[in-house]
């Protein structure tokens, strides 16, 4: 099933939180947006939620798959061109530039823009004209651009794949999406906000979650993000409508801890052994740490609850 795109973003995680704060903030300025995240963190839904907040709102949203823009044609594909420009240019054609004339224009995986086009489109982004192929003046086009990649783009600038100069002019507003393994309790939200929403889409009744079953999601990396909370609830409706979903109903990969390999292999008890209870108090020391503290995460790196985390905090007079 499909969502309707204008709905907004679900998460009350503070990582979350704070860039939807940032993102209303910059949603009503006509601003260059570049929005990064890892695949299925909502990059698209965040976009289309800068526009609907927008002052151009009433305004067209065209959205350009950069991935899918051919080299030879994205010239005539962003600008148009005229009658008669090349081979096979029957009549005028207008591009998505023109067509997002007084709105915004959705540069989707911008990363992948051939660097032959990266030119192109910053001549654009620095005069707002643009000139369709074989026309001789120049177009002016009233255009706020939204950008969004799952690459790192500051990394692939670095490397030569991404020009230095778009990017600066791009990331004018960084709003980075954090991957769901990030903000645990949203994960909780997405699953009871999704399995309800496919139910009632199904017309069929919701199943149920069992505790066991919540903490082995809670504990998943989620490396699909929200694109991947959704499938599974869909699934989950389908298999298992009106019922209680155990641990053993999950799909093996969320069921099962990922198994150490041979070259990183898990601890080893040493031949002296260990003092368990000392390991136990150096482990929680070292995932508070790398959660700055944050319990909840420091929770999920453990394979523990919140609440079993705070009891070993007590037991063990940890700070
Ligand atoms: N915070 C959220 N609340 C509700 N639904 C979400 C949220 N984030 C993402 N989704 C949903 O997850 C799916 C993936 O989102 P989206 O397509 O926006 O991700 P993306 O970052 O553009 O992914 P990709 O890099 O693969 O293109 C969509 O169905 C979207 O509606
Ligand atoms: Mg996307």
């Amino acid at each position: 099933m499909t969502r309707s795109a204008n709905e907004p973003l679900i998460g009350t995680s503070p990582e979350l939180s704070a860039v939807l704060r940032a993102a209303r903030l910059v949603a009503i300025t006509d601003v260059p947006v570049l929005v990064q995240g890892e695949s299925g963190t909502g990059k698209e839904l965040l976009a289309t939620a800068l526009h609907q907040d927008s002052p151009r709102r009433n305004g067209p949203l065209i959205t350009v798959n950069c991935a899918a823009l051919p080299e030879t044609l994205a010239e005539s594909l962003l600008y148009g061109h005229r009658k008669g420009a090349f081979t096979g240019a029957h009549n005028d054609q207008i591009g998505y530039v023109m067509q997002a004339d007084g709105g915004t224009l959705f540069l989707d995986e911008v990363g992948e823009l051939p660097l032959a086009i990266q030119a192109k489109l910053l001549r654009f982004l620095e005069s707002g004209e643009c000139q369709p192929v074989g026309q001789g003046v120049m177009a002016k086009a009233d255009v706020r651009i939204i950008a969004a990649t799952n690459r790192d783009l500051a990394k692939e600038v670095a490397a030569g794949n991404f020009r230095q100069d778009l990017f600066y002019r791009l990331n004018v507003v960084p709003l980075t999406l954090p991957p769901l393994r990030e903000r645990g309790e949203d994960i909780a939200l997405l699953l009871h906000h999704y399995t309800a929403q496919i139910a009632q889409h199904y017309d069929l009744e919701s199943p149920r979650y069992h505790k066991r079953t919540l903490q082995h999601l809670q504990r998943y990396d989620w490396p699909g993000n929200v694109r991947e909370v959704r499938n599974l609830c869909e699934r989950m409706v389908i298999l298992c409508s009106g019922r209680e979903i155990h641990p053993e109903n999950l799909p093996q990969e969320i069921r099962l801890p990922r198994t150490p390999d041979a070259a990183n292999p898990g601890f080893q008890l040493p031949p002296e052994g260990v003092r368990l209870d000392e390991l136990e108090v150096s482990l929680i020391r070292q995932a508070l740490k790398q959660t700055a503290g944050n319990q909840s995460r420091a929770a999920r790196l453990l394979g523990l609850t919140r609440d079993t985390l705070l009891y070993r905090l007590k037991k063990y007079a940890i700070e």
